[in-house]
């Protein structure tokens, strides 16, 4: 056979090769973990749960909360220093405290947007710079 044919022949079989590793690349950055989820696991997991599910009537949940969803703008003043007075969630009522975090614009930004995705339903990005837009008027 001459050198020729068998390019022909490898030509048609590196382009599906070139392919099926484009296809594989997007696949696997596709499944790369949410900026915020190592933030989350890291800083609430322990008390809103893995799937935020929250802890009986002690911990309320974050997985379509009615509550944060409606109050969106109040989450980074909670974070930032705390939450301590009786709310609902869903139809039960919580009050125990959550204390001040220690977290700056980015991580808060990056957990908000984790919950948008994974618990909130919510299409919406929000950045830093929104944080600390919020955190400007907390009471
Ligand atoms: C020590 C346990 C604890 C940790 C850690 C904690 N929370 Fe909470 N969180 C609570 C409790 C308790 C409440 C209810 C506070 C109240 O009733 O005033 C609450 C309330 C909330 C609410 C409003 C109620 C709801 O379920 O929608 C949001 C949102 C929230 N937390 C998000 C977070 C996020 C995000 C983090 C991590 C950065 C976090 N919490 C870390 C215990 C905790």
């Amino acid at each position: 056979m001459a050198p020729k044919k068998i390019i022909q022949y490898i030509a048609p079989f590196s382009i599906f090769i070139i392919i099926l590793l484009f296809i594989y690349d997007i696949w696997s950055h596709g499944t790369v973990d949410h900026p915020g989820k190592a933030g989350y696991v890291a800083n609430c997991s322990q008390c809103h749960g893995e799937n935020g599910e929250g802890i009986k009537s002690l911990v309320p949940p974050l997985n379509h909360s009615d509550f944060a969803i409606k109050n969106l703008d109040s989450i980074p003043c909670w974070l930032k220093f705390g939450l301590n007075h009786p709310i609902t969630v869903g139809d039960t009522l919580y009050d125990q405290p959550m204390y001040p975090g220690n977290l700056d614009e980015v991580q808060i930004s990056n957990i908000i947007n984790y919950m948008n995705d994974e618990y909130f339903n919510l299409d919406k990005h929000v950045s830093p710079q929104w944080v600390s837009d919020r955190l400007k008027g907390c009471k």
